[in-house]
């Protein structure tokens, strides 16, 4: 009954379809509690016994969003804009996000038309064209769904933006300017990820800090630079609640990667299944900071939902664990495929692998908001491995390996 009343017209069903499968439950202090783990359990076969030691290690959370108040003094869920939400990451992102907040709070946008055959758990929850290069025309969406937080995916990642810089100029930076001046106007929360390629050759390799040189040389690094400054200007001069986090290489078994430089830690688990050999774009000790894509979408929750006074920086290091291509090939051959054969061709995006860290320190995460990855190596491999062999098994006709990357980088 609460719900009715402090609730604008959509969201009772949401909340009520949300509260039902979650338990979200609204206080008498008027917050919003949710009584499940505060990191969603892992799908099924990723492990079910992840998702069991989630349950009984993680205390009911209180979330005071407090950003989002309602016009009667209460407050509500966040209503949520992802920009490339169809992207590898912004699907997962929002799947999560629709079953907490409720579906029609998640309002995913892109510049294509969802695939049937994207993993999108909430088909019917609402979908928008938005070209972030397009002021007006996120605006309008932002006063339309009256949205509270923009979680900015849209960019062209490492490989691709090399060989289209123009465009990648006006995408990651023109768009995240776009982003900036509408949380400025209408006091959005704006989540909008770095990376590793803010790094640079002058960087040190190894336990990188969060604050250290970054003096980057792709075009990638320039723009994430870019966005971390001028999020932290934004932040000083005008209050605006800007966070980043520097992702590593994300891995994930059901979406494509969008043409970056870790990707061959995907492509090597379908060519690896399908054909028992890899050829690697890097060359073999190219040791890179890497994620499982369930880490970091929990982790990515968790931040966003960190009280803005618990944050003693804007933009923060996030790292699960480090590999080189030999080191996962190895992995592969001893557990999995003992036939594998691994053979190196290095092409430009080695080049660009030479200039990030090897590991990262992101201390000041686990300190702040409690950011603590599941996933070391070994367990990456292995969820990747069972993940994409059961696609194979499922679907295998359908399956575009590298589809995306290579198509985008060419
Ligand atoms: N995936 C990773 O390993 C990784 C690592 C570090 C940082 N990141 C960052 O995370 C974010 C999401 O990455 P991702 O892997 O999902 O990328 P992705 O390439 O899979 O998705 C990006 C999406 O942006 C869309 N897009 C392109 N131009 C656009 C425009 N003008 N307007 C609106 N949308 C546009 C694309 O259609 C695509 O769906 C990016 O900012 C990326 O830099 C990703």
């Amino acid at each position: 009954m609460v719900l009715v009343s402090l609730t604008p017209r959509r969201l009772p069903l949401a909340i009520l379809r949300t509260a039902a499968s979650h338990q979200l439950r609204w206080s008498s202090a008027g917050a919003y509690t949710l009584s499940t783990p505060f990191r969603r359990p892992s799908t099924a076969d990723r492990s079910t016994a992840a998702a069991k030691r989630l349950t009984q290690a993680t205390p009911a959370t209180r979330l005071n969003f407090a950003s989002v108040s309602n016009l009667k003094g209460g407050v509500r869920p966040p209503r949520v804009l992802i920009t490339g939400g169809l992207g590898q990451l912004g699907i997962s992102l929002a799947n999560q996000l629709r079953s907490r907040y409720g579906v029609d709070n998640v309002v995913l946008s892109d510049v294509r038309k969802p695939d049937p055959t994207l993993p999108i758990a909430h088909p019917l929850g609402p979908f928008v064209y938005a070209d972030v290069t397009n002021y007006p025309l996120l605006e309008r969406i932002v006063v339309d769904f009256q949205i509270d937080w923009v979680v900015h995916y849209s960019a062209l990642l490492s490989a691709v933006a090399e060989k289209n810089p123009a465009r990648a100029l006006h995408v990651n930076i023109q768009g995240f300017q776009n982003v900036l001046e509408l949380a400025r106007l209408h006091k959005l929360l704006v989540f909008c990820p770095s990376t590793i390629g803010a790094f640079g050759p002058s960087t040190p390799k190894d336990n990188v800090p969060d604050i250290t040189i970054q003096k980057p040389n792709t075009i990638y690094g320039i723009t994430k630079v870019h966005t971390e400054l001028l999020g932290e200007y934004y932040h000083e001069k005008f209050g605006v609640d800007f966070r980043s986090v520097r992702y590593p290489g994300i891995l994930s078994t059901d979406t494509l990667p969008g043409g970056g430089t870790t990707d061959y830690a995907i492509d090597i688990f379908h060519q690896a299944i399908k054909a028992n050999r890899y050829e690697c774009f890097l060359n073999p000790d190219a040791k890179l900071p890497m994620m499982y894509i369930d880490d970091c979408i929990d982790g990515t929750i968790q931040f966003l939902e960190a009280p803005s006074s618990q944050l003693t920086q804007r933009v923060y290091n996030m790292s699960a664990d480090s590999f080189s291509p030999e080191e996962v090939a190895a992995i592969i051959k001893q557990k999995y495929a003992p036939g594998f054969e691994m053979s190196y061709a290095p092409d430009f995006r080695q080049a660009i692998a030479e200039t990030w860290p090897a590991t990262l320190n992101d201390d000041a995460a686990r300190r702040d908001w409690g950011w603590r990855p599941n996933l070391t190596t070994d367990g990456i491999v292995e969820v990747m491995w069972n993940g994409i062999a059961q696609l194979y098994k499922a679907k295998p006709a359908t399956i575009q390996t590298g589809a995306v990357s290579q198509a985008q980088v060419a």
